[in-house]
């Protein structure tokens, strides 16, 4: 959560920041603020809202500088207010920090700064980073930073510059990502590369525990023992500039939905061969060997990307034949799982940032288990620490609503699956090819879907006015049926709730009457018959029932009210067709509701701390 940006080069470092922060805000939107050095001074703006607030009040007053730091903020210690907002100065006005992250032992160093007098501005955990570094600084900024992070307990990734050494900014990471990006006699630091594309491509990732001096010719790496680091890979990123952008949409989101059947394409390209009934995932790890070893598998992940999970125990059990256990990664790192060798642990995560993901991923290689991330962003904390890493490849995912990303994630998992059984001796040859065959096809089936928008923006239409919404699915389209929900609450504000349809009469349908709106998923499976009697009683209590049924359908006729037809596509496959109506329906509602789709309220796209 918050985005940071720094440049120091010989283009106005205002210009470059807002560029910059514009491609960050999904990380946190309740404030932000710029700081420049102009003539030796420090020069601070900030604003609460939106970082076009920040912007229109800079072009009324505009400043140049070569050197500036900027940070957009999701607020953690300290409500949203202009005197919380970053950046931070010390008080004499010499030294000033954007930071992300949680000072964990804040309140103690915060108490101490007091007792020897010094005054804070704002509510912030950070203000003390500030303040420590003015009192450690003599004559170099680094070694007041260095000094200071022996102090500070929990997670950073800061943008440090002192009026004093005009030349540089310091910048330092810890449990929060920070890349450099690399010019020619310019340089860069930002939260992720998104906001670095239109410069450069060519990005350093600093590693827990560095510290870094930004000059606009040289860069300066020193490792967490204070060592130079001289050999520091430098990555050439893949994705361009454009991906960044709306390219002609209203939303970010909109364009990541109807991206789907390409970034379904690309997830698979070069990693199945359905005529020859054949999976290959270099990127994998694991030995044939290993493979027939694992005892049980655990996925760990949060939000939709847990969702995904749930989906994958059906595979793994079904297709592999492996024990799976799904958990959310704020519940398993603290629920003492019994973990060993033969364990092999997937996290998931769009970001590879999540902060309870990868506290998980740690405690899975603490205790030895194999490790894969299946993750989206190159170079992420999590991608770096798993053992093995498969990458969703769906570009850059914007929008704080995960759309794109789902449905990559659950193409990995889908091969993965299918590796897995074929290598363990449960999944024949024909039987492979048949449902590779069924995936190659997916993204055609999503694209013919596509065609028919307009129904899903006619249904959404209808159901504006209410409050309440159920959604249900049963076997593979239940945790499809909780990810419905999930979008609807995210963007539109309005209460949902996910259940597994056969649930319902231990409780939950006490809820139905005639305000209350069921979206059902009840595609062609081996629980279709069950579904439908699920949908009956629903239906007798006065729920108004909008269905999601396999096209050529005509017994769900008589038994809803709405209905979407999806593609018929094999009954484990379907999740990957089924979650497009419901990420459209959620994005319609949400837009005839007049709501931020790409930055719903209190939300951030990465979810940094815990
Ligand atoms: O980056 P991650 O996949 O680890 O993020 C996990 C969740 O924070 C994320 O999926 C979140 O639930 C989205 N807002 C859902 O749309």
């Amino acid at each position: 959560m918050c985005g940071i940006v720094g440049y120091i080069g010989k283009r106005n470092s205002v210009d470059v920041i807002f560029d910059g922060l514009r491609k960050l805000e999904y990380r946190g939107y309740d404030s932000s603020g710029i700081a420049v050095i102009v003539d030796k001074e420090l020069q601070v703006r900030k604003k609460v809202g939106r970082i076009y607030n920040l912007r229109s009040d800079i072009l009324k007053d505009p400043i140049t500088s070569n050197i500036g730091l900027g940070h957009t903020r999701w607020a953690t210690h300290g409500k949203p207010s202009e005197k919380n907002a970053h950046p931070h100065m010390d008080s004499t006005k010499s030294i000033v920090i954007v930071h992300n992250g949680i000072v964990e032992n804040y309140a103690k160093l915060r108490t101490e700064l007091l007792e020897c007098n010094q005054e804070f501005e704002s509510e912030t955990d950070t203000e003390v980073i500030v303040h420590l570094i003015k009192k450690n600084y003599s004559n170099s900024l680094f070694r007041a930073v260095q000094e200071t992070l022996s102090e500070i307990k929990g997670s950073y990734a800061l943008g440090i510059m002192c009026k004093y050494e005009p030349d540089k900014i310091v910048c330092a990471r810890r449990d929060a990502p920070l890349v450099i990006g690399i010019g020619q006699g310019e340089n860069f630091i930002a939260s992720d590369v998104t906001a670095l594309l239109h410069y450069t491509r060519n990005v350093v990732f600093l590693e827990d525990g560095d510290i870094a001096e930004i000059m606009a010719d040289k860069v300066i790496i020193r490792d967490i023992r204070s060592n130079i680091i001289k050999n520091r890979e430098i990555k050439s990123i893949l994705w361009n500039d454009a991906q960044s952008e709306k390219n002609g949409y209203k939303h970010f989101m909109l364009k990541e939905i109807l991206e789907q059947p390409r970034t379904i394409e690309e997830t698979f390209r070069g990693r199945i061969y359905p005529n020859e009934g054949r999976v290959y995932i270099k990127e994998f790890g694991l030995k044939d060997e290993d493979i027939k070893n694992i005892s049980n598998i655990y996925v760990v992940a949060c939000g939709t990307s847990y969702h995904a999970g749930l989906v994958s125990k059906f595979l793994f059990e079904n297709f592999a034949e492996i024990p799976t256990e799904v958990d959310i990664a704020s519940e398993f790192r603290y629920r003492n799982s019994v973990l060993s060798k033969k364990n092999l642990v997937i996290v998931i995560s769009q970001s590879g940032e999540t902060a309870d993901t990868l506290a998980a991923l740690k405690l899975a290689k603490s205790k030895d288990c194999w490790t894969l991330a299946i993750c989206n962003v190159v170079g992420s904390s999590i991608s770096r620490e798993a053992e093995n890493v498969i990458y969703t490849y769906c570009g850059p995912e914007i929008g704080v609503a995960s759309t794109k990303a789902f449905t990559s994630q659950l193409t990995v998992l889908y091969m993965l699956a299918f590796d897995l059984a074929n290598k363990r001796g449960k999944l024949g040859k024909e039987k492979l090819k048949e449902y590779l065959n069924e995936l190659w096809e997916i993204p055609l089936k999503i694209s013919g879907f596509l065609k028919n928008i307009k129904l899903l923006q006619d249904i959404a239409e209808v159901f504006i006015s209410k409050r309440n919404f159920l959604y249900l699915g049963r076997h593979v389209n239940y945790p499809i049926a909780l990810e419905g929900a999930l979008k609807l609450k995210e963007i539109s504000y309005i209460h949902a709730e996910g259940y597994a349809a056969g649930e319902m009469k231990h409780g939950p349908i006490a809820l139905i009457d005639e305000s209350m709106p069921i979206v059902a998923i009840v595609v062609k499976s081996g629980v279709y018959e069950k579904i439908i009697s699920n949908i009956e009683e629903a239906k007798s209590r006065g729920g108004t029932i909008i269905a999601l049924a396999s096209e050529y359908d005509e017994e769900i006729v008589a038994k809803s009210d709405y209905i979407i037809y999806v593609p018929k596509v094999n009954e484990f496959i379907s999740p990957l067709v089924t979650v497009i109506p419901l990420q459209l329906l959620a994005y319609y509602i949400a837009v005839f509701l007049g709501r931020d789709v790409d930055q719903p309220r209190n939300l951030a796209k990465s979810v940094t701390v815990e």
